[in-house]
């Protein structure tokens, strides 16, 4: 036998092996832990589905409704991909036994009101795509219980009300994105708004809705757009509102501030912006820098330190010594001792207006001596691998082919990534500035959200 055949030889064995252990339904294509059955014109779910699937994808098919316990037989799925199909309910317990999933696409469907009981015990779920739907209503305790989300995209519907006062720091720790532009949104619980936690703050979109002008929301957007939130600075000609909420009298707002002169705006922000906690292990004796990178910029801040072993330090108080700030609010170390470990904490002040804000920097300071004797250690040990490795190499090759094709994997590798460039290049969506909710808009029928042709 040849190196090729042998080689080819075992690929069959491996596939009929895995191929009788788990069926793969005929419209659906299954490679490693991924099965995609997407634009294979699905009017319902298949029959049964490879127990074993972490990524699952459904998208442009003819789907209209969810069973309960659709997915129960599939405990570790992690990415259901459903978006472009016509499903307008889901059933109670459709994502049953489903507690391990992650990321739920049900964008371009025709959803209309988001059930209180639709995503119960999806407590692990952290991206939920629900944007070009026809969903008006949004029940209180929809978004409750899923407490790892992280980014919720609800643009393009039909939304009026939301309820602002179900999102909390406690029920929603990671919750950073929420878009709720491209809605009907008109007068919104401004109270709520204010008091939700500042990452949900920063990450909320807005834009495009029908919100009527008045002081209250003219004030919570002046201080976002102060704070430099790229929710209002990417999408500034998007924010309009209507004037006495008649539509055909709508301006830019934050173009416009002449319509809001009379408006008090309260010009002092109580809490520190944003703390950016990071951290930093270096070796004693190593020079550090610290840069104070806040959320504000300009040329006019103030900078201080409050450092664990000196106390408060501002520019020119340690003047070119062991330790020193410089104005641009970088602080240096000259020659770190274990003594320099802890918590170093900046605050950036903008006098002129009222904002300040902080960064933390976690230094640990370790004693050189541990630090080489490991490195040298695991060097020592990476050789010996390597060495072992390149003898096994060079005496134990079972056969020597040069023209060894591997046609195959070849065609394996290249199917896997065009068949499922659309589930599996999570990277791609995530260079769009924020703009996976603009899709529907750029995307047609036949195109997927992720623009490859299906
Ligand atoms: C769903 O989960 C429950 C509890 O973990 C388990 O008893 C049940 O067998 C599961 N159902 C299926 C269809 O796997
Ligand atoms: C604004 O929203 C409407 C629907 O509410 C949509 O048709 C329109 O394309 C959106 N415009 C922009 C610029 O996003
Ligand atoms: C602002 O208030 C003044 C006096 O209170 C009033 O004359 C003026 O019309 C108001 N301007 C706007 C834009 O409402
Ligand atoms: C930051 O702002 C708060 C509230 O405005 C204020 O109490 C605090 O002193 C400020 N911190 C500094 C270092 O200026
Ligand atoms: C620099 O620091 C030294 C001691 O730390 C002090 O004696 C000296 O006055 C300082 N010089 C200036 C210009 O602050
Ligand atoms: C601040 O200035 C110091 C010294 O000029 C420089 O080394 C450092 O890179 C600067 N930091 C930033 C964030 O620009
Ligand atoms: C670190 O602190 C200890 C006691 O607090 C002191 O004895 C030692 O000299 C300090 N070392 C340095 C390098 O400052
Ligand atoms: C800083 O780091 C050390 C060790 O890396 C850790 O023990 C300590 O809890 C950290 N402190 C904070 C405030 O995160």
């Amino acid at each position: 036998m040849t190196c090729g055949q042998s080689k080819g030889f075992f690929l069959l064995i491996f596939c009929l092996f895995h191929e009788s252990e788990q069926s793969c339904p005929s419209v659906c294509l299954c490679i490693s832990d991924t099965v995609s059955c997407s634009s294979s014109g699905l009017v319902r779910l298949p029959w049964s589905l490879p127990s074993f699937s972490v990524t699952l994808d459904l998208s442009h098919n003819y789907l209209t409704w969810l069973g309960p316990r659709s997915f129960s037989s599939l405990p570790r799925l992690e990415n259901l991909w459903m978006a472009h199909n016509q499903i307008s309910t889901l059933s109670y317990d459709v994502f049953k036994n489903l507690s391990g999933l992650r990321h739920l696409d049900l964008s371009s469907n025709k959803l209309e009101v988001l059930k209180q009981y639709y995503f119960q015990g999806l407590w692990r779920l952290e991206e939920l795509r629900l944007f070009n739907n026809k969903i008006a209503q949004v029940e209180a305790g929809a978004l409750s219980h899923m407490s790892s989300l992280k980014k919720v995209y609800i643009s393009f519907n039909q939304i009026t009300y939301f309820p602002f006062f179900s999102i909390q720091e406690h029920s929603h720790p990671f919750l950073v994105m929420l878009d709720l532009s491209s809605n009907r949104l008109t007068r919104l619980p401004w109270e709520d708004v204010k008091a939700l936690p500042g990452l949900v703050q920063r990450g909320l979109y807005l834009h495009n809705n029908s919100l009527l002008c008045d002081c209250t929301m003219y004030s919570l957007f002046w201080h976002w757009n102060l704070r430099g939130y790229n929710s209002v600075k990417d999408f500034t000609n998007e924010h309009t509102c209507n004037i006495h909420g008649d539509p055909r009298a709508s301006i830019k707002f934050l173009h416009h501030s002449r319509f809001f002169l009379n408006c008090t705006v309260e010009k002092a922000v109580t809490q520190p912006v944003t703390v950016l906690l990071s951290s930093m292990v270096v070796l004693e004796g190593d020079k550090i820098r610290l840069d104070c990178q806040t959320t504000l910029s300009g040329a006019e801040l103030s900078f201080t330190w409050l450092s664990p072993s000196r106390g408060f330090l501002a520019p020119a108080s340690g003047n070119g010594t062991l330790i020193s700030v410089f104005s641009n609010g970088t602080l240096q170390i000259e020659a770190t001792s274990v003594n320099d470990s802890g918590l170093y904490q900046c605050t950036a002040v903008d006098s002129k207006r009222g904002l300040n804000a902080t960064r933390e920097v976690n230094v640990s300071v370790l004693l050189p001596a541990a630090g080489s004797f490991n490195t040298g250690y695991t060097t020592l040990l990476g050789c010996i691998v390597t060495l072992i490795l390149i003898l096994v190499y060079v005496f134990l090759t079972p056969c020597r082919c040069r023209h060894c094709k591997e046609p195959a994997a070849a065609y394996h590798h290249s199917n896997l990534s065009s068949a499922f460039s659309s589930t599996r290049d999570k990277p791609k969506i995530e260079t769009f500035k924020h703009v996976a909710f603009m899709e529907p808009m750029i995307s047609e029928e036949g195109k997927n959200e992720w623009g490859t042709e299906s």
